[in-house]
Parts: C-alpha cells; structure tokens; sequence
C-alpha cells in the first residue's frame, strides 16, 4: 500500500504565462497581470480554507527589472493597488502579509505599502502570505554568504560552526519552512531563479494552463497530487526500510 505523504505546509507558486494569456485574446500584457491578480486572490481563499500554513508567490524577479518600463511600472501600480486593497482580506482571513527581495529596489510608494500591510497583518496568526518582490535566489544566496563572511570577520561565527542551519538563517527565508510543494503554470518546465536552496527536497508541480486561468480546482488538483507522492527526502520509503 502506498504511504500518503502528510498535507503540505508550505506552498510556493510561479505565476507564469500572464503576457500569453494577454495576448492571445489581443489584450495588452497589463490586462493578463490584471486577471492574475483576481487568480492571486482565489488561491489566497484556498489556501485559507486548506489551512495552508505558509503561501508563497513569485510576483516579481529581480530579472523582470529587465522589462520595458512601462510594464514595469504597470505592475508595480497593480501591486501597490493590491496592497492597498487587500488589507481587508488580510483582516477577514487572519492572514499576515510578508515579502522577500531587494525591496530597496521598489518604489517608495510601493515600499511605503508594503510596509504598512506587513505592520497591519504583523499580528494576524492565521496563513503566512509571502511575496517575493525584486527577489532572485542566487543573490539571495550571495547576499546570504556575504552576511556570514561578515560575522566571520566579527568573530560572531566560527567556519567550522557552518553547516546548513546556520546557512538558512541568513536568507530571506529564515523564519519559513522550506516549501513541500511548488507550482508553476503556463508550461514552462524551470525554476527561473526562484527559492533554489529552500526548494532542494520540495515537490514539483507544473501545469500548461496559463496563472489568469489557473482556479481553485487546479489548486486543489495540485495538492492532492502531492498527498500522492512518496517524499523520501533522498532516503527509503517507509515500506522499503520495513
Ligand atoms: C509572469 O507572467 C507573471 C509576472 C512576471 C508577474 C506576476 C504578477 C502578478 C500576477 C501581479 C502581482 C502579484 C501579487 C501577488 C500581488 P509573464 O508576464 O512572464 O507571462 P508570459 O511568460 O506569458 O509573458
């Protein structure tokens, strides 16, 4: 018989294929960032309604800077717009807000938001709702080795007193679990620099459907196709060590 794997703690997402679903239906790429949002907003329900403990979305890598402005500003008035406007929601629902990223890189405006939203939602002990914002994992990394060699040079930290622990104390993701299961749409089959240390023993789940298209039954289709999967964590399965 096969062993179900526990439900799924942390839930990290690639919001991909916005610019495609725009398209295709002769939208400006703004109008599928748009839509998006109202699928961000229908998988937040969900993901509070499963009692998923920690909710991450890649809204923003420090590669999309690299887009022409004007989308880049588009996006970061959604965002700011989002911030804002959701903090009813996060009310409602219990949710605290957190994000990851060089948010030294966004606006002031949207800076001044987030920081609002994550003080208003500080206490709130229901989902974690993580954004990664201007995030991008090998900087994540490097900045994380950087603040070691630091403490090293402090003598705050001992080299031999390295190990993976102490390493994942000095990413963004500290106070997270790492995530069990991550979900990228659109058919895209890569990780486009996202969580790379944190995702080593997660689950990978991709699906063609574009994110404006993607609901609530494609979320639930997603989990209970984790519950199916025997993690083994690179050791044996329960049965294989019986
Ligand atoms: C990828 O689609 C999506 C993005 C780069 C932005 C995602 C952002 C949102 C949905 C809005 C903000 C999110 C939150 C959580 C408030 P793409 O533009 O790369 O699509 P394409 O690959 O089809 O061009």
């Amino acid at each position: 018989m096969q062993k179900l794997s526990k439900d799924p703690k942390h839930i990290a997402i690639i919001m991909d294929g916005n610019g495609r679903w725009a398209k295709k239906r002769g939208l400006p790429r703004i109008e599928g960032h748009k839509k998006g949002i109202e699928t961000v907003e229908e998988i937040i329900r969900a993901a509070v309604e499963q009692k998923i403990e920690v909710l991450t979305f890649y809204a923003f890598s420090l590669e999309n800077w690299k887009r022409p402005s004007s989308e880049v500003q588009g996006l970061m008035r959604l965002l700011k717009k989002f911030l804002i406007e959701k903090r009813e929601l996060l009310k409602e629902k219990n949710i605290h807000l957190i994000s990851i990223g060089e948010r030294e890189r966004l606006p002031k405006a949207v800076q001044k938001e987030l920081s609002k939203t994550e003080e208003l939602s500080k206490n709130n002990k229901g989902l974690i709702l993580n954004i990664a914002l201007s995030y991008g994992s090998r900087q994540e990394i490097i900045s994380a080795v950087k603040k070691i060699a630091e403490d090293i040079q402090k003598k705050k930290v001992k080299i031999n007193k390295i190990n993976e622990r102490l390493f994942s104390k000095y990413l963004y993701t500290k106070e997270l679990p790492d995530p069990d299961l991550l979900i990228r749409t659109s058919g895209e089959l890569r990780l486009s620099n996202f969580l790379l240390w944190q995702i080593s023993y997660s689950e990978l789940y991709f699906t063609p459907k574009f994110w404006p298209d993607f609901q609530k039954s494609d979320f639930l289709e997603a989990i209970a196709d984790f519950k199916k999967r025997n993690r083994r964590f690179g050791g044996l399965s329960v049965e294989e060590n019986n």
